[in-house]
């Protein structure tokens, strides 16, 4: 199977699930979307609100912010993957609930499978604790762990992590909205020195 025809798969289970009690309220559920040959993929929480209506990962306010920090890196979002830990909105963009992640986190696994990325960055606490555990890096927090390279085995693929803040963060604290800004920039330099560029 091609990795086209994967995430095309994942895609419509995705759309069918039923695996946890969140499809009952979602409008649309939110598979991920990118280039299946991305080398750098983003990996966030879960959907909001215009997510939810539109089906599409980060279109709404934090998306936006997402937008200008990929300028930031000098990335094109046509060049990136970009998935969520949840498939679906939690109705009132509450906090993931353990039994969610775990009913959901086949699908994630397996996008990151068939793209096999050379770089994942996670935004926010949750997606960051779900990689550093299947990395088998201890984790206690993304203030803490954010803005920084960690060389890791996720699910088989040696690849670099690079967790910081969720960019929804930096829409309500400028302190957050700087260091979001630095880690991108960092990011940029990294891309470069990995050869990341398309
Ligand atoms: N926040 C997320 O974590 N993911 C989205 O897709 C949108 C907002």
């Amino acid at each position: 199977m091609s990795k086209e025809a994967i995430l095309e798969a994942v895609a419509s289970e995705v759309k069918a699930c039923t695996r946890c009690s969140l499809w009952r309220s979602r409008k649309n559920a939110v598979p991920g979307e990118g280039d299946s040959n991305a080398k750098v993929m983003f990996v966030g929480e879960a959907p909001g609100y215009w997510e939810d209506v539109k089906g599409k990962p980060f279109v709404g306010a934090a998306g936006k912010f997402l937008d200008s920090l990929l300028v930031e890196a000098g990335l094109l979002r046509r060049q990136v993957f970009i998935g969520n830990v949840l498939k679906c909105r939690p109705p009132g963009n509450r906090e993931p609930a353990p039994d969610e992640i775990e009913a959901c986190a086949s699908f994630l696994d397996r996008q990151i499978m068939a793209i096999r990325p050379k770089l994942i960055i996670t935004l926010g606490n949750y997606s960051t604790a779900y990689i550093f555990a299947k990395a088998g890096i201890p984790f206690k927090g993304v203030t803490e762990a954010r803005g920084k390279f960690y060389q890791a085995n996720v699910l088989g693929l040696a690849l670099t992590v690079f967790p910081t803040l969720h960019p929804a963060a930096g829409l309500y604290s400028a302190k957050y909205k700087q260091l979001l800004m630095e880690d991108f920039r960092l990011l940029r330099v990294k891309i470069h020195e990995l050869g990341l560029t398309a």
